[in-house]
């Protein structure tokens, strides 16, 4: 009932096909359970974008062994036509659990397969804890994503242990009000513990060179801290602008490159490498947001990852205006009720006004749509834009974070 619960219209077309079938031989005409079916076969409504219509973001996915299902299930949760979507499952997983995942991403909702904007990484990238090869997975998910659509206008790192806490009306609509020049990333040059422990140490990752799995290992030989850049560090989970995106892709500057042969030997390089390209480059460091807009519950002391959040955490998600929440466990109570009173998810994709469907407890509202142009934000957009109005002016007060 809950990753499923994104199958449902799946498992009806299914129904339905059945039903044509048994109509066919009894010879009697079922005419409006057909709806699935005629909606898949038309083509999708025309997609407006640029300055002047709501932004767009591109989507990129990861998850490893076992996180078929609720990548599905935040896929279905952070669904909207106008976005892109990249899904990586990592090579711990098994080619069986790829293939699956490529299947639901085509056929879990209708809009899936006609609006054709839900993507599967095929050749997967390794994930080892801690190496420079998830860095290397996000670069490569952001060069896909560039040459996959190019109106796009944020690129969203999420893992398989997110949820969103809006509807992407209530992130479109708060994004529409935000200079797209603007990057959201959470990052420090307060280095403190991290000096010794993480800037220091050089570590090799196996998994760029060898086929088998492997831990990283960690030479005898530390190093200093960089001169001829400051270093940076943060959380990995960013909402970047697509100029800044093709800035670190495409290189014609050659800081991106530069950096990226240090981060190789940087322990956790993807909480390190995006935060010291931008604050290190003139043309964006005064285009950085130092948020990572995420809701999270630390221990005390701090561990490696945020608290997994539950039941008991519920009321302060809901008085939280950030758009997204980690980390949740797989199918945890508190998602459904995250579904059901914040996002008013039931079957399939978030409701949104580009859905025109009946609302039913037996039909999904977005297996029918009409204009995919238009956002209807709802209440929890007001607490956002509440929270995005104080990063904004604490940004114009500094203009740059980056210090
Ligand atoms: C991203 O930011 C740059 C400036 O930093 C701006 O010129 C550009 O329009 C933005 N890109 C998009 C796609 O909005
Ligand atoms: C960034 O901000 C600094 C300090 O306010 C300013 O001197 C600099 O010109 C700005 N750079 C750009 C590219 O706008
Ligand atoms: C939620 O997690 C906290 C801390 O791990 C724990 O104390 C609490 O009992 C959990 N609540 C539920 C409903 O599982
Ligand atoms: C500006 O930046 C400084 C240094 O990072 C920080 O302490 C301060 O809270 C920021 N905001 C304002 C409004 O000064």
């Amino acid at each position: 009932m809950h990753a499923e619960k994104c199958l449902y219209p799946f498992l009806t077309v299914t129904f339905v096909s059945l039903v044509i079938v048994i109509s066919a031989i009894s010879g009697f005409l079922v005419s409006s359970s057909f709806f699935y079916q005629q909606q898949a076969s038309i083509s999708p409504p025309l997609l407006l974008r640029g300055p002047s219509y709501p932004p767009s973001f591109a989507y990129y996915i990861s998850g490893g062994r076992g996180d078929r299902d609720r990548i599905i299930r935040l896929l279905c949760a952070v669904y909207h036509p106008r976005n892109v979507y990249l899904l990586h499952l990592s090579t711990d997983a098994s080619e069986w659990e790829r293939d699956g995942l490529a299947k639901l991403a085509l056929l879990a909702v209708p809009a899936f397969r006609v609006f054709g904007n839900v993507h599967v990484v095929g050749k997967s990238d390794p994930n080892t804890h801690m190496g420079s090869t998830v860095l290397a997975a996000t670069l490569h998910a952001a060069s896909v994503m560039l040459k996959l659509d190019d109106r796009w206008d944020w690129f969203v790192t999420l893992s398989a242990s997110d949820y969103p806490l809006v509807t992407q009306d209530d992130l479109s609509h708060v994004f529409s009000s935000v200079p797209r020049t603007l990057n959201f990333i959470d990052h420090s040059s307060n280095l403190g513990w991290k000096e010794k422990e993480r800037v220091e140490p050089i570590v090799v990752d196996p998994a760029t060179y060898l086929a088998r799995r492997a831990q990283i290992f960690h030479a005898t030989e530390k190093r200093k801290t960089p001169k001829s850049f400051k270093f940076f560090t943060g959380s990995p989970w960013m909402i970047l602008n697509r100029s800044f995106i093709e800035f670190c892709i495409l290189g014609w500057d050659n800081l991106p490159r530069t950096l990226l042969l240090y981060f190789t030997n940087v322990m956790i390089s993807q909480e390190g490498y995006f935060h010291s390209v931008i604050c290190n480059s003139n043309e964006f460091k005064n285009t950085t947001i130092n948020s990572d807009l995420r809701y999270m519950k630390w221990d005390v002391p701090p561990q490696m990852d945020p608290r997994y959040l539950n039941s008991s955490d519920y009321d302060d998600i809901e008085m939280s205006g950030a758009p997204f929440a980690r980390q949740f466990r797989k199918n945890d109570p508190v998602l459904n009720k995250i579904d059901e009173k914040i996002l008013r998810r039931t079957y399939g994709a978030v409701p949104g006004a580009w859905c025109s469907g009946q609302r039913s407890f037996w039909a999904d509202p977005c297996s029918k749509w009409r204009n995919v142009n238009i956002i209807r934000p709802g209440p929890r957009a007001e607490k956002f834009e509440m929270l995005m109005k104080s990063y904004f002016e604490e940004w114009h007060l500094n203009s740059s974070s980056c210090n």
